[in-house]
């Protein structure tokens, strides 16, 4: 490559980079601030409709069964539609969805609606980071992952601090319709993206693949590259179905994946992000209170996901996860016990929403980024998207559940019981985290594949070969040349 060419190249990849960037960035923020909105507007909602909490129950969780759902098709959808048109038709019913939200005249529209919002952030969850790292240069695509997770947090709190202001006036409709607006960024933001080069040449479009990988990368060398790139990845098709069907180490990476996704749900974060005002009404709060905890609920969120970023390459994946399952088993459980013992004073109150905050900082700082990160690493190339489909769908529908059953918890065990109860999921998940989850740090996906296929228990999939152990290079070559 000469000199002169490189130039006008590097200038042309950090526009792409850019463009990319705010892609993620969008679409994180909008399923952040879907999961943050509700929590706030849902007393509102309550009181202006009348309804009791198993009605309010479905309004919170509905938009998880859609997301569900969403998840479920979107791998289908971008392959027969494209990337880029599977997220307009996400961002159209984002948009559509906040609306409907907005002017619902019934709880039973209410819900139609959130379950369309549901969807679009299914779409949107699939499509957007897949489109990513089909399109994010190879250097940026970790610092991709936690960039989508932190926008997820930065929409949460986006959420409660606009579910705050608007709780002066009680305007519930306006905190879920505004929403409308991020969407319609998003749907614009998207229309102005390139499709994904790779979809084209799976569709044998190399004209319009070549268009795009000039304005992406603007050399003839690097396009050549690239193109020959694409077209060996796609010599290795997916066929994660047939092959969970056959392969039992496969069938291995799919539940742990799956099981990942449960742990993530069942540590409790989502009770507080749907419920945090309700929990500190329990505490003896009123509505100005509750809502502005809830927002700084939101801030520590935000701020303890660096801790994650910061630490993820250092210490590696299962000792973050020890002190956040740690953390997040004391923070509830004392919480818990406070309730049962009766809130009373003002410091018995901080107290309480200090350890709270404690449980978020627990997960904000593990569970919350490195499951997906885990998620992602452990599946072998050829069923990758698939078994990413099976955590993601997981993701969802056990979401949905946890929103689902909390009010009922509450009010049939009660309050310190549901929480107690959580602490006790998240001391199990120490032992399992001990026993299943690999060390996946500064291991290459390759060796992952190869530690996986190779029967190693799931613990030690991540472990690097002894460079004398002739036996595991001979088993790598096997593995290789089957
Ligand atoms: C989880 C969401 C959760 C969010 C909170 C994500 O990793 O998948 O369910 O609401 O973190 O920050």
């Amino acid at each position: 490559m000469s000199i002169t060419s490189a130039a006008p190249a590097a200038r042309h990849s950090k526009t792409a980079v850019i463009f990319v960037c705010i892609l993620a960035a969008l679409a994180g923020l909008m399923f952040g601030l879907d999961i943050g909105v509700i929590a706030g507007a849902q007393q509102f909602i309550q009181k202006d409709f009348g309804i009791n909490d198993d009605t309010l129950s479905w309004i919170v969780s509905v938009m998880m069964l859609g997301a569900a759902l969403g998840a479920l098709v979107a791998g289908w959808l971008s392959s027969q539609l494209g990337r880029k048109r599977t997220m307009i038709l996400g961002a159209v019913l984002f948009v559509g969805g906040s609306v409907l939200c907005g002017v619902a005249p019934t709880p039973e529209v209410l819900i139609v609606g959130r379950l369309v919002l549901g969807v679009a952030i299914g779409l949107a969850s699939f499509t957007a980071p897949l489109y990513l790292a089909e399109v994010a240069p190879e250097s940026i695509r970790g610092a991709m992952i936690s960039m989508y997770q932190l926008m997820i947090t930065i929409g949460i709190l986006a959420a409660f601090l606009s579910d705050t202001a608007l709780s002066y006036s009680g305007n519930w409709r306006l905190m879920l319709g505004i929403i409308a607006i991020p969407g319609a960024l998003f749907l614009l933001g998207v229309a102005f993206l390139p499709e994904s080069p790779r979809w084209l040449l799976m569709k044998g479009r190399q004209p319009e693949a070549e268009q795009v990988l000039h304005k992406l990368l603007g050399n003839r060398d690097a396009i050549a590259r690239e193109i020959s790139e694409i077209k060996e990845q796609l010599k290795t098709p997916q066929n994660g179905v047939q092959m969970f069907l056959q392969n039992a180490n496969f069938r291995r990476s799919v539940w742990l994946g799956v099981l990942l996704q449960v742990m993530q749900q069942l540590t409790g974060m989502n009770v507080v992000m749907y419920y945090a005002p309700r929990i500190f009404q329990g505490m003896g709060y009123n509505t100005e209170s509750q809502m502005w905890f809830t927002a700084i609920v939101g801030l520590v969120n935000v701020l303890a996901t660096f801790i994650a970023i910061g630490l993820v390459d250092k210490l590696g994946r299962k000792p973050i996860l020890y002190i956040g399952f740690v953390v997040m088993a004391i923070g509830l459980g004392v919480v818990g016990t406070m309730m049962h013992l009766g809130v009373h004073t003002h410091g018995q109150q901080f107290f309480t929403v200090g350890m709270l905050l404690v449980f978020i900082v627990g997960f904000a700082m593990s569970a919350g980024p490195l499951i997906w990160t885990l998620c992602s690493e452990i599946q072998p190339l050829k069923g990758r998207d698939f078994g990413i489909g099976c955590s993601t769908f997981t993701n969802w529908v056990a979401n949905w559940l946890v929103g689902l059953s909390f009010l009922p918890l509450l009010n049939n065990i009660g309050q310190a019981e549901t929480l107690w109860l959580y602490a006790a999921f998240n001391a199990v998940f120490i032992v399992l985290t001990f026993w299943l989850v690999p060390e996946t740090k500064g291991v290459t996906l390759e060796q992952i594949e190869r530690n996986l296929m190779a029967g190693h228990p799931l613990r030690e999939i991540g472990s690097k070969p002894a460079p004398t152990s002739s036996g595991f290079r001979k088993q790598a070559a096997e593995d290789a040349a089957s």
